[in-house]
């Protein structure tokens, strides 16, 4: 079995957390309470390998605080990490012009490689008028080396939330 550790990065209140408890718990709360400092859960998963034999992958998921100001212990959280889910809110377009920003910082921690996924959030809330913005402002970010793909999620509905981690799994296996 493999043991891999993922960082939940982002602004804070984006939905790091309610994404997290979606895919361990399938649960959702519209109650918001921030997280200090950081969280760490397991869950164990099947992904298929070349051989078509399932095989296992312990991910240990860190659910970092989210940034308000510069912190400093967060560098020392996202240390060791091999994966990250870079988190922006689609209905507050200053979290999604942060993504850069947070995918710099896993990487300058992590120079051997991090496998980075964007999850979009809130989807269920999108306002529909300022979309095409939004995507247009996004759209570039899918060309960085260290981003395997960009999910548009819901915590709320769980929509997107199942595949996007099984996707970061998959791309952790290959690269192990
Ligand atoms: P910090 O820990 O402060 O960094 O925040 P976070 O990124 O962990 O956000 P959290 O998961 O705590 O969610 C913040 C708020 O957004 C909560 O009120 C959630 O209920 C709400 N929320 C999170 N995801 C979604 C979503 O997909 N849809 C909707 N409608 N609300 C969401
Ligand atoms: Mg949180």
């Amino acid at each position: 079995m493999i043991l891999k550790k993922v960082c939940m990065v982002g602004d804070f209140g984006v939905g790091k957390t309610s994404l997290v408890r979606r895919f361990l718990d399938q649960q959702f709360s519209d109650h918001y309470l921030s997280t200090i400092g950081v969280k760490i859960s397991r869950k164990l998963l099947s992904v298929s390998s070349q051989e078509a034999i399932a095989r296992q992958i312990q991910l240990m998921i860190w659910d970092i605080e989210g940034e308000t100001q510069f912190q400093p212990i967060i560098p020392s959280y996202l240390e060791g990490a091999s994966g990250a889910i870079i988190v922006a809110d689609l209905n507050r377009l200053e979290t999604i012009e942060h993504i850069p920003k947070h995918i710099e910082l896993v990487c300058s921690v992590n120079p051997k490689g991090i496998s980075c996924i964007i999850a979009l959030n809130k989807l269920d809330i999108l306002k529909k008028e300022g979309y095409t913005d939004v995507l247009e402002s996004i759209a570039s970010l899918q060309t960085h080396p260290q981003v395997v793909q960009m999910f548009q999620t819901s915590a709320k509905t769980g929509e997107q939330v199942e595949v996007m981690f099984q996707t970061l799994a998959q791309s952790l296996f290959k690269n192990h």
